[in-house]
């Protein structure tokens, strides 16, 4: 069922008044405006990542290895995105090129691209009946089955604990619903469970996907048969955490009118939805609004990843699908899809699949006034919103509206998105933030890599 607009105020109310209480708790030491102002919650951040993670999402993008050591590419790809899908590299062609012999060269340089400008990373995929290696292609009943579970254990076995969602499977559907003819369904019915069972005994510590294209309309047969198995899943307890719609709005297909309807009605079964490949024709901008506020009005809407950087890095570069032209300039589509992330209504509230023993956040704040230039500054840190592996932190300046703040993020702990910030951390582990014009309250998000140790932080006046 889609949310009313009613629904949607309730929830925006409950954000803003949450995040005052929770910095009215954590900081003894925060003045009456940080009381009222609500750091980060209701000011413009000006990249999409910021933008997303204010309400917990994320704003993602498929990344090519064979792009990497293009400074034009990866300049905007850092700024930009806090979610990576490494666009082939993770594919069963790339991972098992000979059978039971992997190579993670390439999804490892993607990975290690991604963490390392405080990325996280969609696994992108164990079971699809594309881009199978040639031995595999060849093969069919119990022999592939039994190489289907031994791929999945060995490639999850590779990427334990790092990613944070996996395609397990992907493309399994007819367009009628029914279920798409292929080696692997050739296999068994029961193929797709048995691969979701076998991915989570794998890595218990990751979200596991269904995802799939052409499953946007609410009423079309693809996605009342996808509907239908995921919901058989969640009864029969068969391991499912998220639902990935690509959402390629390209090749003659548009952003339907329910969509938000498909999304929200997902979400009711208890799994996470996520737009995975979003790309539209020509980047029509009304769409691109659409479909993001389609994803923000979904609280477990978890994130959108765009299918590529520029669009001369599309799959579908003759339809100039993505969100920065051949040249790195942000298009039109841009603007509507970052005005919509700055407006979301709150998103996931809880991520952890299993059972947490992760720390408690700490609570004490940090303060160190210095006075280089005559002015002192003050900058304080209260608790935002938190998740299994991240978590946000509210910092709140007084003394001075001309500052520079500086933060340090205990290893293995990573700076993942700011807003409302000029900010640069080119290590992960630490950050430099000065105004933008949005005020004196910025926002971080902090991966915890285990551990949830908060930042010292100081402030210098000029
Ligand atoms: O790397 C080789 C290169 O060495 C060779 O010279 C060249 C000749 O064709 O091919 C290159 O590989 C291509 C590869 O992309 C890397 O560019 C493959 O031919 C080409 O088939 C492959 O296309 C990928 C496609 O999946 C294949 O299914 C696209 O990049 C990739 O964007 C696309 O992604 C899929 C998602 O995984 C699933 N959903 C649909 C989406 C779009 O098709």
């Amino acid at each position: 069922m889609a949310e009313s607009s009613s629904d949607l105020r309730r929830r925006r109310w409950w954000r803003s008044t949450t995040t005052r209480v929770l910095a009215g708790v954590a900081t003894v030491a925060a003045t009456a405006t940080v009381l009222v102002t609500a750091p980060g919650a209701d000011a413009a951040a000006s990249t999409l990542g910021a933008a997303a993670a204010q309400s917990g999402r994320y704003f993602g993008t498929a990344i090519a290895a064979g792009r990497l050591s293009n400074s034009a590419y990866t300049t905007i790809a850092a700024r930009e995105f806090n979610m990576v899908t490494p666009e082939n590299e993770m594919k069963p062609d790339a991972t098992e090129p000979n059978q039971n012999q992997f190579n993670f060269s390439a999804g490892d340089q993607v990975y290690n691209w991604a963490v390392s400008h405080g990325s996280r990373v969609r696994g992108h995929t164990l079971a699809w009946h594309g881009q199978q290696p040639g031995w595999m292609q060849n093969m069919g009943g119990s022999a592939l089955r039994s190489a289907m579970i031994n791929h999945i254990q060995k490639v999850m076995a590779h990427y334990q604990g790092k990613l944070a969602y996996w395609d397990v499977v992907n493309e399994a559907f007819n367009e009628d619903g029914s279920r798409r003819q292929s080696n692997l369904q050739g296999t068994g019915n029961d193929w797709i469970e048995v691969a979701f069972k076998t991915a989570r005994a794998a890595d218990p510590s990751v979200k596991l996907c269904y995802n799939d294209y052409n499953i946007d309309n609410w009423s079309y047969g693809k996605t009342q048969g996808v509907y239908r198995m995921v919901q058989d899943f969640k009864s029969r307890g068969v391991p499912i955490d998220c639902v990935g719609l690509q959402a390629h709005f390209t090749g003659g297909s548009s952003v339907p009118g329910n969509f938000q309807q498909t999304i929200s009605s997902f979400a009711a079964l208890g799994v996470d939805v996520a737009l995975t490949e979003v790309d539209v024709t020509n980047a029509n901008t009304s769409q691109y609004s659409a479909l993001t506020q389609a994803c923000m009005n979904v609280a477990r809407c978890v994130g959108i990843t765009v299918w590529g950087v520029r669009d001369s890095d599309s799959w579908r570069s003759s339809e100039s699908p993505l969100l920065f032209d051949g040249n790195g300039n942000k298009k039109a589509a841009y603007n509507s899809v970052l005005n919509a992330l700055n407006s979301a209504g709150p998103g996931p509230t809880t991520t952890p699949t299993t059972p947490t023993t992760t720390p408690t956040d700490t609570t004490t704040p940090t303060t160190t006034p210095t006075t280089p230039g005559g002015g002192s500054c003050t900058a304080t840190l209260s608790a935002g919103q938190s998740w299994g592996d991240r978590y946000n932190l509210n910092v709140s300046v007084s003394g001075s509206s001309s500052w520079t703040v500086t933060m340090n993020v205990p290893s293995p702990e990573r700076i993942s998105s700011t807003w409302n910030v000029n900010a640069t951390w080119p290590s992960s582990q630490v950050m430099v933030g000065t105004p933008n014009g949005s005020g004196n309250n910025f926002g971080v998000t902090i991966m915890t890599n285990g551990n949830r140790t908060w930042p010292s932080v100081s402030c210098s006046a000029s």
